[in-house]
């Protein structure tokens, strides 16, 4: 491998990234006991990893402790967190001192609110340090917390926190976007009416982000920052088998109803631990800036828990990419210094398009490592990052993984991986990707196929919270001996991944997932709608965009495009609306009843020739009828 062309000085060496490789592929038992001991533990485990019990089984731990107090002796007064407001001129820092203070005293109000070890925490929060001292609250109790994404629509809060039990939500009375604000509280109310019989949430503690009024239940919503002020600094962490659940986080599969993953403690945080120092060439003095939510693993593993755990300095942003105006991320990097940039392909398609000049305004000759993750990133996209934010002197990690691997799986590894645009180029040590035919069968060389994954990991989820089963149909079972991704990948001559796409049904909107069928499900509950597909489209900004086609009972009313809009967009989200909606007469279907989603893919894409054998439906005349609704003249 030839050696780095950037003038940083990175922790790794190709050799010795080498010998990390070689050491877990031969030795994977005494690697991963070596890399456990990244973690303070209480009980320390007697083996990495044994088939039924998973991860540093008889392990003990608390995760607060490892992010905060095992710091306090050397980091006390280091930022641990930089909270930028949207306003420019407000910046709050918590040392890890004042951090550990903090989540000690939430700590305490979750136990006097009754919260216990193994109870389900709901946390609702826009992009304010509520959200991360919330998490590591909860765990320091052992309590589990299930972040819900402030995009959600009050349904799809509701159906969560019945899935999941939660016995608590934190909220706010409002988040901020720009001048807008959006209504968290009321949301909350509106999910917690929705199923009043099948929830078991008993508390509501409302964090105030604006003075901004909000209704309050007498005997269910409690304020937070007076609770807080009451609360004692201090609280002791709870102990923790290694194999309980950290968290539980939704995501879309091809099945209707969202998967609560469950993610658990030891595992899951030597994993973030790991990737985190490995990926992004974690050094002394880092600023870490992770762009994405918490309501998604991304802001979890590296907005959270990777650096943290670490010892690193999170900055979080509670602000957009483009307001007050153009430039303002840029201006976050200069402001803070920030050293590693971690994004996704959409923002960097949007920033793109602001044009270079906006970019050269700002000093980012504090920038050392570039990583982007959700979507396959394309050779322009990386070019223009690379060149015209990282100036190219950075490393450029395009990173690979999910929900469900709970950290990075495929990546460069600064100064280590000679880098390629738009690949994700090579697995981390420990981690065995595969390519498999139709039927399952390992292709070596250069190849493309489904990727899947040999052996287990540390950061693999533990299960499907409420459904053990369908972990194993979705993941294990559909090709035996394996982890199933959903994704299907090529692999070069030089061993290099590059991810091609989902082979499901699920489409990947702006790197956040969104399964057909939940929209479908969505749009079954409008009773004007006898049937539906949704599919994904290339979409320039959004990597992909939603295309439905509904098909109306008979008597279909004239406003049909718009409720299929708000079906979809109040069972599911705003983040789901679709590019397009088509009203046709029929579906192309087999003989069997099943839509041919291909074809679908193709007419929406504008393609009216090409479709190969259409013999095989139940009526192959349908194409040329959906064909002719779509090229109509709208
Ligand atoms: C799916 C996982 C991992 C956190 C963000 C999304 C796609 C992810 C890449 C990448 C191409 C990627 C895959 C994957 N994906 N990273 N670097 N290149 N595709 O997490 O919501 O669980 O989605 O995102 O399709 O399966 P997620």
């Amino acid at each position: 491998m030839s050696s780095s062309p950037h003038p940083h000085t990175f922790r790794l060496s190709p050799v010795a990234y080498e010998a990390l490789t070689d050491h877990a592929a031969a030795e994977p038992e005494l690697y991963w006991e070596g890399e456990s001991r990244r973690l303070n533990w209480n009980a320390e485990p007697s083996q990495a990893y044994c088939e039924k019990q998973g991860w540093f089984a008889d392990g003990a731990l608390n995760a607060s402790v490892n992010c905060l107090d095992r710091h306090l002796a050397t980091r006390a007064d280091q930022a641990a967190l930089i909270w930028q407001a949207e306003d420019a001129d407000r910046v709050l820092t918590f040392t890890y001192q004042t951090l550990h203070e903090q989540v000690c005293r939430l700590a305490n109000v979750l136990r006097s609110q009754g919260v216990q070890a193994g109870d389900r925490v709901a946390i609702h929060l826009p992009s304010v340090p509520e959200g991360l001292i919330a998490m590591l609250a909860c765990t320091r109790i052992g309590a589990i917390h299930v972040v819900l994404f402030g995009g959600f629509s009050a349904e799809a809060i509701a159906d969560r926190l019945v899935d999941s039990g939660a016995v608590l939500v934190i909220t706010a009375n409002v988040g901020r976007r720009g001048a807008k604000r959006i209504a968290f509280k009321t949301a909350l109310d509106a999910a917690l009416d929705l199923h009043p019989e099948a929830h078991t949430v008993r508390h509501v503690l409302v964090v105030s982000v604006t003075d901004d009024d909000v209704s309050m239940q007498a005997d269910r919503d409690i304020w937070l920052s007076p609770l807080l002020k009451d609360a004692a600094p201090d609280c002791a962490p709870q102990d923790m088998p290694s194999s309980a659940p950290l968290f539980l986080l939704y995501t879309s599969g091809s099945t209707g109803k969202p998967k609560g993953i469950v993610h658990g403690t030891g595992g899951y945080l030597v994993w973030a631990s790991y990737t985190h120092e490995l990926v992004f060439d974690h050094q002394e003095g880092d600023i870490f800036w992770c762009t994405a939510d918490i309501g998604w693993i991304t802001g979890h593993t590296y907005g959270v828990y990777g650096p943290l755990l670490n010892g690193g300095t999170v900055l979080l942003f509670e602000g957009m990419p483009s307001h007050p105006g153009p430039g303002r991320w840029w201006n976050v990097i200069q402001d803070h210094k920030v050293t590693t940039f971690y994004t996704s392909p959409t923002a960097i398609r949007a920033l793109m398009r602001e044009g270079n000049d906006v970019v050269q305004r700002y000093d980012l000759s504090s920038l050392r490592v570039l990583g982007t993750v959700g979507e396959p990133i394309s050779h322009e996209a990386w070019s223009w990052f690379n060149d015209h934010v990282g100036g190219g002197r950075c490393a450029f990690v395009d990173t690979w993984w999910q929900t469900e691997s709970g950290g990075i799986m495929i990546s460069p590894v600064p100064g280590a991986v000679r880098e390629k645009p738009a690949s994700a180029t090579l697995p981390l040590p420990g981690v065995h990707p595969v390519l498999l035919d139709e039927r399952g069968t390992p292709k070596g060389g250069a190849t493309e196929g489904v990727l899947c994954l040999k052996g287990s990991w540390p950061g693999r989820a533990l299960t499907i919270w409420n459904d053990a089963a369908l972990f194993e149909r979705t993941y294990l079972q559909p090709y035996p001996g394996y982890y199933f991704t959903g994704d299907g990948a090529r692999r070069d001559e030089d061993g290099y991944y590059w991810i091609t796409g989902r082979v499901d049904d699920v489409i990947n909107v702006s790197g956040h997932r969104i399964g057909s069928a939940e929209i479908e499900d969505a749009l079954a509950t409008e009773l004007a709608i006898a049937e539906s597909a949704a599919i994904g489209i290339p979409h320039d900004l959004k990597g992909q965009g939603i295309v439905v086609y509904v098909v109306p009972r008979d008597d279909a009313p004239d406003d049909l495009h718009l409720r299929a809009a708000k079906a979809i967009t109040s069972k599911v989200g705003r983040y789901a609306a679709p590019e397009h909606i088509h009203v046709v007469p029929d579906l192309p279907k087999t003989r069997s009843g099943k839509s041919v989603r291909r074809l679908l893919r193709k007419i929406a894409c504008g393609e009216t020739e090409g479709f190969g054998d259409l013999s095989t439906l139940a009526d192959p005349e349908i194409v040329a009828t959906l064909i002719s609704i779509i090229q109509a003249p709208k």
